[in-house]
């Protein structure tokens, strides 16, 4: 790469786990990762923000390591959001743009974007981006880039991202409670689409899977094109939850069980023996078939969700590319195996992209989202290089009485 233009950071705020990702990008757009970490998160429901020191603390903390290892400070970023409040929605809008020998500008498709969002999108909505579809001038449809052409009547047909805006407005003070402003809010799964898919994926027809904590998200691609987003209130925490219920046993053993033993077997064969755990010199040990059948409901469950949602979106088993799954969820054992009969769909896990620099550790389904915002950032915005301020910088560890503590005094 030649000489660094500029920095972009991806901060994905998750339920569980805050993460992010810091880029260099060349005067050519290449990106070298010079950053990254993750760490645990608090103070969030079903990928909505509770409260704001929780999160505020957590991506404070863990940006601490990432300004470290890159020698950057931290001060904006793209950050994801989620929740099921997350919405794609259709809109359509018309402008007229003068004479007949008039060139399609930049304003002019600023104008139609306003035309077609302005009174269609309710108040208590945030809208997030407005993806154009298609435009059509002066009634020729199926245009994908107007700008230079000549017409006197110009539409559009847009894809709109948004999202309720307490919401995003509790999660854009939440990082400004770790001194970062968050320069765009974008679905988690639209991010980690990004960073995962294609673009044969998504020209031909595919759908991403984020297998998050407390949430699950499905977006499709087809012509290029977003199509759809849905996000559903249920993640792979609620299968800890359940065996943490069922077989009477902390949320800490029932992790551990889910991460090393269960799905093993949810290829269909009967499960045999015990799945033993040795905790404090102990063995604990629990039916392998009783386990796998905790694991298989809860799956079960949530992959009827994502069905109905590829069925609302009239995808359901028309998907050329198949599925991609990611999100911490993707890394059950035979989740794909699993995904592929319960949606009757070819399944991949979804790694980010190679990108150069220290990438080699994040090529991982659960850092899709943060790698993608990254690329967000790197190709619509960025950092421009700047000189490092001690003083201001993530190493307080959250110190609650510190600028945490004096900053909420202002909400
Ligand atoms: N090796 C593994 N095997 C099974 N499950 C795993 C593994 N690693 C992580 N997980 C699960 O992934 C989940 C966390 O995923 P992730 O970090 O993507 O969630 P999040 O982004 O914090 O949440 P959300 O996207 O719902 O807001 C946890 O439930 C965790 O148990
Ligand atoms: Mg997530």
């Amino acid at each position: 790469m030649d000489e660094i233009a500029k920095f972009a950071v991806g901060l994905d705020v998750g339920t569980e786990n805050v993460r992010a990702v810091v880029a260099t990008v060349g005067k050519d757009g290449s990106m070298s990762v010079v950053g990254y970490n993750e760490g645990p998160n608090s103070g969030m429901r079903k990928g909505v923000v509770a409260n704001l020191t929780g999160p505020a603390e957590s991506i404070d903390r863990m940006l601490g390591e990432v300004e470290r290892m890159s020698g950057f400070e931290v001060n904006s970023a793209y950050v994801s959001i989620n929740g099921a409040h997350v919405m794609c929605t259709r809109a359509e809008g018309m402008i007229a743009v003068g004479a007949e020998d008039h060139e399609i500008s930049d304003d002019d498709l600023a104008r139609v974007e306003q035309a077609a969002v302005v009174g269609r999108v309710p108040a208590n909505r945030d809208i997030l981006d407005v993806l154009p579809l298609s435009y059509t001038l002066d009634g020729q449809g199926g245009i994908k880039d107007p700008l230079g052409m000549t017409g006197s009547r110009l539409e559009l047909k847009a894809s709109v991202l948004s999202a309720l805006a307490p919401n995003s407005l509790n999660l854009r003070k939440a990082t400004e409670g770790a001194r970062v402003t968050a320069e765009k809010l974008v679905p988690s799964v639209v991010a980690a689409a990004r960073a995962v898919l294609t673009e044969k994926q998504m020209e031909n027809g595919v759908a991403i899977i984020d297998l998050g904590s407390a949430t699950t998200s499905v977006a499709i691609y087809e012509e290029g094109d977003l199509q759809y987003v849905g996000v559903l209130p249920v993640g792979a925490h609620n299968i800890t939850n359940d065996l943490a219920i069922m077989l009477k046993i902390d949320t800490e053993i029932a992790e551990d069980i889910k991460h090393r033993f269960v799905a093993k077997n949810l290829a269909g064969e009967e499960p045999e023996g015990d799945i033993v755990i040795r905790r404090n010199r102990e063995e604990l040990a629990f039916s392998r078939a009783e386990v796998n059948q905790i694991v298989e409901d809860r799956l079960s469950e949530i992959f009827d969700g994502i069905r109905k949602e590829l069925k609302a979106a009239k995808y359901d088993r028309r998907l050329p590319e198949g599925v991609v799954l990611v999100g911490g969820g993707a890394k059950l054992k035979d989740i794909a195996v699993y995904a592929r009969e319960a949606l009757e769909a070819s399944i991949k896990i979804g790694l980010p992209k190679k990108l150069g620099g220290v990438a080699d550790a994040i090529e991982k389904p659960e850092y899709a989202t943060a790698v993608g915002l990254a690329m967000m950032a790197a190709a619509e915005s960025g950092q421009a290089v700047q000189a490092k301020t001690k003083s201001k910088s993530h190493k307080s560890a959250g110190k609650k009485s510190g600028v945490l503590g004096k900053f909420f005094k202002k909400f």
